[in-house]
């Protein structure tokens, strides 16, 4: 019979019916099998990938912020990153209140950045937005910056009461995360 196949060597490879020669038919067989085995492999890696309970556990945050004075904020941890929770004076609210909103480079009022019923309370992320470093201003003692809020001393970004950004490198205020309060007195962050 002759040999229909081309080859150089007469018989190393035959034609089957649908003209598929046997080398194709082995690839692609090959190629099936290691669809298959990506199949299998997949389905671990993404069982390993679903969060387990102690990091869904630490998505989220609770804080008693009953103990914290005005004038006066704590740093928690938020997913690995600082949280300042900060309650506010009375002269700190109308400090932020008589800034005109349409001037600032990230347009909020303290209103917009806190929660109703509780206008005293600001809680944001300790995380500058320029390049990430952590603003000085929640310690006892630590520097406010020029406007009474947060300084961060990296590259001079000055935060005001409300933590918005007034000076300085930082595009953006001080992020406020998702929060609410679960009773008078505790937030529940994340
Ligand atoms: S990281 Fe804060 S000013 Fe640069």
């Amino acid at each position: 019979m002759a040999d229909t196949t081309g080859d150089a060597i007469p018989g190393t490879e035959t034609v089957l019916d649908d003209g598929v020669r046997r080398r194709d038919f082995i690839n692609i067989a090959a190629i099936g099998a290691a669809g298959v085995g990506g199949v299998s492999v997949l389905l671990p890696l993404i069982s390993q990938m679903a969060p387990s309970a102690d990091v869904l556990a630490e998505s989220s945050t609770e804080v008693d912020v009953s103990a914290i004075q005005p004038g006066q904020a704590i740093k928690a941890v938020f997913r690995k990153q600082p949280l300042f929770v900060r309650r506010l004076t009375p002269a700190e609210i109308e400090a932020a209140n008589k800034i005109d909103v349409g001037s600032l480079r990230d347009p909020q009022t303290l209103e917009e950045r806190t929660k109703e019923g509780h206008g005293d309370v600001l809680v944001t992320m300790g995380v500058c937005t320029h390049l990430g470093c952590v603003p000085l201003g929640a310690a006892e003692g630590e520097v406010k910056g020029e406007f009474g809020g947060y300084f961060c001393p990296c590259h001079g970004s000055h935060y005001d009461t409300a933590a918005r950004i007034l000076k300085g490198p930082a595009p953006k205020n001080l992020e406020v995360p998702e929060y609410e309060f679960t009773s008078d007195t505790v937030i529940k962050v994340g």
